[in-house]
């Protein structure tokens, strides 16, 4: 197994030759890693996370708590949204999902504030009876909507069913160091509160006490998942490690910027196990939030094949040429356990004739390896230029090194097309129409006006029910 992170992009220069540009332009990305280390770019005030071994002040005591969690609580729910929930749901789900029958022992994660589902929020408290949960809320501002909501209706239920005294010693905060609300009422509460520094943003945290605490709980190896985004920051950070065949974040950043100039306006994460859901949505916000400004930008999608080959295969195939793969794949899996299997899960002959004679005693690894192989062949047959990352293993170390290396990529890309990769101007439009709408702030009757005009282009559908 080759111990390193690996950026395959051969198949990106098959659909459009490359090699020039990225040469040519590469010194611009060498220059922008200087920039967003020296502090001199838009946005450094949120450039914190670049040097992990800064943000492991609290690790100690999150191990503590999360001990102590772990003593009391069966299940913990993690309310937050955003850069506050998603990074650490991306290595939860990878490593323990709903298939996963053996917890660890750890209490089971459930994920809550990330939206304002009235069914979800039923669904969990019903849930939630079966357990002995706790809480562990997640929030920057402390104000943003969809948490606090969730803050409060989960805080109540923790106080009506376990009482004040024993409620409290079941809510944990993760928020700001000095600012905010939250700190605020973890302070009147006397709860257990953790710290978002100020100078990491929502989308940059993972790394941070907001991502340790919920997978400390969750019994996930932290501390390997720290030792790769910290030799990832290492390798990125270091001053001799200018080089287009050993910057892996450099390259890439420049590989998506030319693609884009060049009208590849679509990236597409694709994973090859449903275990990774999560960590697209992560990217996601990663390069959405930060790249979408001035009216420009990378579109940022994910797919899950082989499932997506027999949906959005058609498009990446044959739809508009817009669109780019970058593929994160791995070899390594892990050793089966199950008494039915030694070794690796090999595929038994069928009692029928199924017609596919040619999968007999093959392991699942290897029809896997294959359909890999073959998809990205005939996607750059089909002009999508695509771009692998190869893991040596789906493990909280490597997770840690590409997530850490995504991070990088997108604030060096952002650089070099001169916007801000660490702020978020966009996202406040439906929120200030939705603070108006709830009597926030005022201006709500003028929204309210405007919906109904748009009422009149309304089509009332047919209904034959009752
Ligand atoms: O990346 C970001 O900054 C945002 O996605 C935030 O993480 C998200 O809006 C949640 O903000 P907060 O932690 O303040 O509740």
């Amino acid at each position: 197994m080759q111990n390193r992170l690996t950026l395959d992009w051969t198949k990106v220069h098959d659909v459009v030759p490359i090699e020039k540009e990225l040469s040519e332009n590469f010194p611009r990305y060498v220059e922008a890693k200087k920039k967003l280390i020296m502090g001199d770019g838009p946005g450094h005030e949120f450039t914190g996370w670049l040097q992990i071994s800064n943000l492991l002040d609290e690790w100690k005591r999150i191990q503590e708590v999360s001990q102590n969690i772990k003593s009391h609580s069966d299940a913990v729910v993690i309310i937050g949204i955003g850069g506050s929930y998603i990074g650490a749901k991306a290595l939860y789900q990878a490593f323990n999902n709903d298939l996963s029958k053996n917890w660890k022992g750890s209490p089971r994660l459930f994920w809550a504030g990330h939206h304002l589902s009235t069914d979800e929020a039923l669904d969990l408290l019903e849930v939630l009876d079966e357990y002995t949960p706790s809480i562990i809320v997640i929030s920057k501002s402390g104000t943003t909507t969809e948490p606090s909501v969730f803050f409060r209706i989960l805080s109540q239920y923790l106080y009506q069913r376990f009482g004040s005294d024993e409620a409290k010693e079941r809510i944990f905060c993760v928020t700001d160091e000095k600012e905010g609300v939250l700190r605020k009422i973890a302070e009147q509460e006397g709860y257990e509160a953790f710290t978002i520094p100020a100078n990491v943003g929502g989308r940059y945290s993972v790394f941070t006490s907001v991502g340790l605490l919920p997978l400390a709980v969750a019994g996930l190896s932290v501390e390997d998942f720290i030792a790769g985004a910290n030799m990832a920051s290492l390798d990125c950070l270091s001053e001799s490690n200018h080089g287009s065949e050993t910057h892996l974040a450099l390259v890439y950043a420049a590989l998506r910027n030319i693609l884009y100039s060049k009208g590849y306006k679509v990236e597409s994460l694709c994973s090859w196990t449903p275990k990774l859901h999560a960590l697209g949505e992560w990217w996601k916000q990663l390069m959405g939030e930060s790249d979408g400004k001035q009216g420009t930008g990378i579109l940022p999608t994910s797919v899950e094949f082989t499932t997506d080959l027999h949906s959005l295969g058609q498009y990446f195939q044959d739809g508009e040429r817009i669109l780019f793969a970058s593929h994160i794949y791995s070899k390594g899996t892990r050793s089966a356990a199950h008494p039915m299997i030694q070794g690796s899960l090999k595929i038994p002959t069928s009692r029928n004739d199924d017609q596919m004679q040619c999968v007999d005693h093959k392991s699942l690894e290897f029809v896997q390896e294959q359909a890999f192989l073959a998809t990205i062949l005939a996607h750059a047959d089909g002009k999508v230029p695509t771009l692998v990352w190869e893991l040596p293993e789906i493990s909280p170390f490597w997770l840690g090194y590409w997530m850490y290396t995504q991070c990088f990529a997108c604030a060096v890309g952002g650089y070099v097309r001169g916007i801000n990769p660490f702020d978020q101007p966009g996202v406040e439009a439906y929120k200030q129409h939705m603070f108006a709408l709830l009597g926030k702030k005022t201006g709500g009757s003028e929204i309210r006006s405007r919906l109904e005009r748009g009422q009149r282009l309304k089509t009332i559908g047919l209904s034959t029910y009752g």
